[in-house]
């Protein structure tokens, strides 16, 4: 069985002629497809603010829970002097800490997070918090929660055989609610709740 195409005449002929026609509607549609996704991105980004990655920070690894900025003391939620809402969270095999984070509503809120030993997902329910924790870099983005409520938190990258059960929680309060509680808290999750 010979699949070589019989030879063409000085001027092409039918099949030829029909081939490239083929082509060229193929080329239609790949154009179409690759405008679509295109699309889909500029659309992602402006309607839901999908977030670019953040700056390459990095952080150590072997001497994260020893010092600096993501010792066990310094995670949870912080209101700064200037009202500066910053959430520090690590996520480690198999839960985040703290498993529970407590933010207030209608505020900017920057999440600084990283990984101590593989690569964890960190997504927030319904809103568009979406980011991967590495291991020695430090993911950071800024995003304000507009609905009060519990929203779930769980780890969506494949981290080990725990990775199903990695869960935490996010309570949105009211910012007055919010600011109040973090009155004289310097550090503040809702994991004992
Ligand atoms: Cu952590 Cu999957």
């Amino acid at each position: 069985m010979s699949t070589a195409l019989p030879p063409a005449g000085p001027h092409g002929h039918g099949s030829e002629a029909v081939s490239i026609a083929a082509e060229r509607r193929w080329l239609y549609i790949v154009v179409a497809i690759i405008a679509m996704l295109l699309a889909m991105m500029v659309f992602t980004s402006l309607h839901w603010a999908s977030m670019p990655p953040s700056r390459v920070e990095t952080v150590d690894v072997k001497t994260l829970h020893i010092k600096g900025e993501f010792v066990e003391t310094n995670l949870g939620t912080t209101v700064a002097p200037d009202g500066k809402v910053t959430v520090r969270l690590i996520a480690q095999q198999y839960s985040f800490v703290p498993q529970c984070i407590v933010v207030p509503a209608d505020m900017p809120v920057t999440f600084r997070g990283t990984a101590t030993d593989a690569i964890h997902g960190f997504i927030v329910g319904k809103t568009n918090v979406n980011t991967m924790l590495v291991p020695g870099f430090v993911a950071t983005f800024t995003t304000t929660f507009h609905k009060t409520g519990e929203q779930l938190m769980p780890c969506h990258e494949y981290c080990g055989t725990g990775h199903e059960a990695m869960w935490g929680r996010v309570q949105v309060l009211p910012a007055a609610e919010f600011l109040q509680k973090a009155n004289g808290a310097e550090r503040m999750s809702c994991v004992s709740r």
